[in-house]
């Protein structure tokens, strides 16, 4: 297990470009081990937080950060065409050196660890203790991902051809972890990429963009494109030569993508509305604590989010658990990521209808048992809600509102506990607490979730123990999972297929 305590250095304000010395791996690369989260209760470590918080809050240091601005090109296809040409060449160079310039990205990361962490904060409201896991997650992706591109090439008997040029389109939720992981999966491959952030997240982008360039992807294997416009993402995602697009992201923009080239390859993770299973057998303590973090962290932001508690049998009508549970969600410090105590931040936007919906109203037979409340002016930040009564087939049960409400269910036994979380059109992640065996087994068998959790929160999987990937809506067009060992061979065309030869 990663040792979650480190010693972190104080850093330069602005970074990029600051000389640091980076490993050479005569040897080869090292084996894959999980990068370690930062303590930031160590007090040594406490300097280091409170200085990305006070860069984080200025507005003009904010100002001061470059975005990707593709300003060397006339148009999309002469930045494509660039980008066909270096691909070749990129693919052509030995797997190690791909992988050494992945492993130096890697430790580049670290060394600006406090900087990535200040522009997210700047950019987006993002917590520290949310976006250092972000960090070391990046990190684990490049070095994961450095060991496929080796590996391909150990396979006999089949040949790979990566793609030439992989469009990257990131979410804004995670706005370091998967704009890095898809971005460096590709370059593992072998393929060229144009990177189009997130649109609240070009800071964050250019950062990432930065550490690779710096760690050795030449600039026309690497592009980012930027501002963030309807018409050059579907020129970009229709071109005849971009040979797959790699999306995390909403399935209606999988869907959209796909209607402007019905053939085009794609990999996408998009929405999920999940749920997290209690049964009587469950330790109560542990999974109020899963709970609360699963639906709150990061205030319901993530595509991985608890959405629902499917309480079963006795655990719904527990007074004490429910106590339990809106006293942990009270609990949260809600303030923007300037305040280190702050348990749960902002909202990255305002919220969306949906959202707002589920913020505000409350369907036949709901009750609040927690009721949430908006915070301040800006729209942006609000405590955490918890309503119970909620019906099947009801907007909630169905409906991904990805923001900081939780739903409860009631379900008589275990079967109807799994019928209510397999009725949803998605299935991303899922959990059930329970310490009977059997209860565990019944479920996993027929739980229809790609990432499926037993006595565990649902969200934050760790590179290679809990390869992450979607079933049923939540995915498009992926046969693999990120983070696991056949992801990066999804990224291009084999002679035969590796795995019977
Ligand atoms: N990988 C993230 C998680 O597991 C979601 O994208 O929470």
């Amino acid at each position: 297990l990663p040792q979650h305590r480190q010693n972190r250095p104080a850093e330069a304000e602005d970074p990029a470009g600051e000389p640091i010395e980076l490993p050479t791996y005569p040897e080869g690369i090292p084996a894959f081990v999980n990068e370690p989260d930062t303590d930031v209760a160590l007090p040594v470590n406490q300097q280091w937080a409170r200085d990305i918080t006070a860069r984080a809050a200025d507005p003009a240091w904010l100002s001061r950060q470059p975005t990707p601005l593709n300003l060397e090109y006339d148009d999309v296809d002469d930045l494509v065409a660039v980008a066909r040409d270096a691909g070749e060449q990129w693919a052509a160079r030995p797997a190690a050196e791909r992988a050494e310039i992945l492993y130096r990205a890697a430790d580049l990361m670290n060394a600006r660890r406090g900087h990535l962490l200040t522009v997210a904060a700047a950019e987006v409201g993002k917590s520290l203790e949310q976006t250092d896991p972000e960090v070391s997650e990046a990190i684990d992706f490049a070095r994961y991902y450095a060991h496929s591109a080796l590996a391909l090439e150990e396979v006999e008997h089949a040949e790979f051809t990566p793609d030439r040029v992989v469009l990257v389109t990131p979410p804004w939720n995670f706005p370091l972890a998967i704009p890095f992981g898809s971005t460096v999966s590709a370059l593992a491959a072998g393929a060229a990429v144009i990177h189009k952030p997130s649109k609240p997240t070009p800071r964050c982008s250019m950062a990432l963009l930065e550490i690779l360039w710096e760690a050795g992807v030449p600039r026309e294997v690497l592009h980012g494109i930027y501002p963030d416009e309807r018409e050059v993402g579907k020129k970009l995602v229709s071109h005849d030569d971009v040979d797959r697009v790699i999306l995390t992201g909403a399935s209606e923009t999988a869907a959209m993508f796909r209607s402007w080239k019905p053939e085009l390859q794609i990999n996408a993770e998009t929405s999920g509305k999940n749920a997290l299973v209690v049964t009587p057998a469950a330790d109560r303590d542990l999974a109020v604590a899963d709970l609360v973090k699963s639906a709150f962290g990061h205030a319901g932001q993530k595509c991985s989010a608890a959405s629902l508690g499917i309480l079963v049998g006795s655990v719904y009508h527990s007074e004490r658990f429910r106590r339990q549970l809106v006293d942990a969600a009270s609990s949260l410090v809600i303030d923007w990521p300037t305040n280190l105590k702050a348990s749960m931040g902002p909202l990255t936007e305002q919220p969306s209808e949906k959202l707002h919906r589920a913020l505000t109203t409350l369907e036949p037979d709901e009750t609040w048992l927690l009721e949430p409340r908006q915070l301040d002016d800006t729209g942006r930040l609000w405590s955490p809600g918890i309503k119970e009564g909620v019906k099947p087939g009801s907007f909630f049960h169905l409906t991904e509102v990805f923001g900081p409400v939780l739903g409860l269910m009631r379900a008589k036994d275990l079967d109807e506990a799994i019928e209510l979380q397999n009725a949803v059109d998605f299935g991303l992640t899922g959990g059930i607490h329970s310490l009977d065996p059997e209860e565990v087994r019944s479920w996993v068998d027929r739980v229809e979730v790609g990432n499926a959790y037993v006595n565990r929160g649902i969200t934050g999987a760790i590179v290679q123990r809990q390869s992450f990937g979607g079933w049923k809506q939540s995915s498009v067009g992926l046969g693999s999972k990120a983070g696991g060992p056949n992801y990066v061979m999804l990224f291009g065309q084999w002679n035969d297929d590796p795995q019977l030869s």
